[in-house]
């Protein structure tokens, strides 16, 4: 069976993939929240691949890897980013030259054709992470078979949208919703890529 796509997204209710403030924004936990198991520990054993356009490949790379780790930063951080260094990390990007995080590689073209490709390589299941203007070309596209979304409860009107114009439907099936301490809502959601070729 080909490699599943999940798509982890962060975004306000209005859909965009920023970080507003909000009562209980900074709140970091000692435990890992139901949003951090969903999107990422519950899927450490099934996924070693994960896709980043150029911006938020970066931005982990800065932020994430584990010599950016500080003392203090809970015990869940460190294997996130033990997980992360450990993944294929592959950058979609027609302008970075060259890349010096660990397993990582650059890689440029059609999008369709590249996801093909690398959805029959041989490895483990693969998460997208982003940005919001990648993920929605992969939207767009049809490329995701899951959803796992963060939405914070704000409505920010600015910024990086992940939702947008689309050619056909998308047909989604949930697989839970849970609220979160400070009214963050953690959705995970299949798609029924054959929906409409079954009627
Ligand atoms: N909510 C979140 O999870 C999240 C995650 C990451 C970032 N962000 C926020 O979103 C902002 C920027 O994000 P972004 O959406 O521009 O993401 P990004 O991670 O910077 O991805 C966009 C880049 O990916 C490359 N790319 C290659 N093919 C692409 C395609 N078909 N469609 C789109 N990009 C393609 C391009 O790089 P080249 O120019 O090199 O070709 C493009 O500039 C940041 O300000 C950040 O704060 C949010």
């Amino acid at each position: 069976m080909a490699r599943k796509i999940t798509a982890n997204l962060y975004m306000t209710l209005d859909g965009y993939g920023e970080f507003p403030k909000y009562p209980g924004w900074d709140y970091v936990s000692e435990e890992p929240d139901e949003f951090w198991n969903e999107l990422w520990i519950s899927q450490y054993d099934s996924v070693d691949t994960i896709i980043f356009g150029r911006g938020s490949f970066e931005g982990h790379e800065e932020v994430h890897s584990i010599s950016k780790r500080k003392p203090t930063d809970p015990y869940y951080m460190f294997d996130y980013s033990r997980f992360l260094e450990k993944c294929q990390k592959i950058v979609i990007s027609h302008s970075l030259k060259k890349v010096e995080w660990a397993n990582s590689r650059i890689v440029e073209g059609d999008l369709t054709e590249l996801i093909r490709n690398i959805r029959n390589e041989p490895g483990k299941d693969i998460i997208v992470e982003g940005g919001p203007s990648l993920v929605h070309e992969f939207i767009q596209r049809g490329l995701i078979d899951e959803y796992r979304i963060l939405v914070m409860p704000v409505i920010i009107g600015k910024g990086h949208n992940y939702w947008g114009t689309m050619a056909n439907q998308q047909t989604l099936k949930l697989i839970s919703a849970k609220t979160m301490k400070y009214g963050e809502l953690c959705l995970r959601f299949e798609c029924v890529h054959d929906f409409n070729a079954s009627k």
